[in-house]
């Protein structure tokens, strides 16, 4: 349910840790652009959520300015949307530190990614990937986000803002931070792996093979759907034929949200259809739909300055909202301030 007390206003982020990834474009950025102009958009590069696991510091800078140029390239504008990267408005920090008072550690505890993130290596990770979904709470609640359009993969994580908002609004007796409402809808929210149609494809598998990254060139991009691991059966005539093949079900959902489509009208256009029909037409599809994205990020990746330009004065406009709310959350808390 949507909260309607408060403007409706969009926020969402993309880590600069790795390239980006067919998974992030349809999940998260080709949705960003399509919410632009419906109502205020602010988007952001979390490079402080980068840092919650060890990243080169010459890469980090660089992955920020890439992360920016995909948005830019997919079509966000700057006039329309604030654009800005997270470490340049103190205030996610300062929130975040108010919100670790306010989650409890039961919660924390349950956050599935943090579980596969650290795996069975929890006592060495570092402190910042367990506290990581208050900070992502601190993120859309300092700007009082009603939308944030997330793949499936951060659905817990907005789940958790509400709880940590729901938990303040009442120990605090005040109704300050409003229910946001995750938008996870459309064919592509959990787009997987091309070797194991069971594991998300992320920016961190082992093997380049398992996803397509915003930078592939074509021949890239139609070896790694050649290969893509599937089932011997050709495409059913019916989507429910789908069901249990996850690898086919993978492909033809990022056929749909590649061409605007559902999984349902893709199988009607190729019943039956052999992988040797169906791999190509999607490396085709796939080619014409990113590589005009890739050619522009190249472009705008060879004027980093420019790029700078347009996240300085997008961090101007986002401390700009970001820093009545803060204020009024020390206050709402008792944090004596002295401005
Ligand atoms: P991150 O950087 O891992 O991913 C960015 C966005 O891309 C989506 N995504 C996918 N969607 C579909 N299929 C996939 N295989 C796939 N891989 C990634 C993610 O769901 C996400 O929407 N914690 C967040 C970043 C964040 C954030 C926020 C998001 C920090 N603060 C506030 C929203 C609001 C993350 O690590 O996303």
């Amino acid at each position: 349910m949507t909260d309607t007390t408060f403007t409706p206003r969009v926020f969402s982020g993309i880590k600069p840790s790795g390239g980006l990834t067919l998974g992030n474009y349809l999940g998260a950025i080709k949705r960003f652009v399509g919410m632009q102009g419906q109502m205020e958009t602010i988007y952001c590069v979390v490079d402080m959520h980068a840092i919650t696991v060890w990243q080169d510091p010459k890469e980090l800078a660089n992955m920020t300015r890439e992360v920016a140029a995909g948005y830019l390239a997919a079509g966000l504008d700057p006039s329309q949307s604030i654009l800005f990267n997270q470490s340049q408005v103190a205030a996610h920090a300062e929130l975040g530190w108010v919100f670790n008072c306010v989650a409890r550690v039961g919660w924390m505890n349950r956050m599935t990614q943090f579980k596969d993130k650290a795996g069975s290596n929890a006592e060495k990770v570092s402190l910042g990937l367990y506290a990581y979904p208050s900070l992502m709470a601190a993120d859309i609640l300092l700007y009082h986000a009603t939308h944030v359009p997330v793949g499936e993969d951060q659905k817990q994580h907005v789940e958790l803002t509400r709880d940590i908002a729901a938990k303040f609004n009442h120990d605090y007796k005040t109704d300050f931070f409003p229910m946001t409402t995750p938008v996870i809808e459309g064919p592509a929210m959990r787009i997987m792996n091309l070797r194991d149609g069971t594991k998300k494809m992320s920016k961190s598998g082992e093997s380049d093979m398992e996803r397509i990254n915003m930078t592939d060139d074509a021949d890239k991009i139609a070896k790694k759907f050649k290969k893509a691991k599937t089932d011997p059966e050709p495409l059913p005539e019916t989507v429910e034929g789908l069901a249990d093949r996850p690898e086919a079900r993978n492909l033809v959902e990022i056929y749909a949200a590649l061409d605007d489509t559902t999984p349902e009208a893709v199988i009607a256009q190729y019943p039956g259809a052999g992988w040797g029909t169906f791999k190509p037409a999607l490396a085709d599809l796939a080619v014409a739909k990113l590589a005009p994205i890739s050619e522009e990020m190249a472009r705008l990746m060879d004027d980093p300055a420019e790029i700078d330009r347009i996240l300085a004065a997008g961090s101007d406009k986002a401390r700009a909202i970001a820093e009545p709310i803060l204020k009024k959350t020390y206050d709402i808390v008792g944090l004596l301030r002295s401005s």
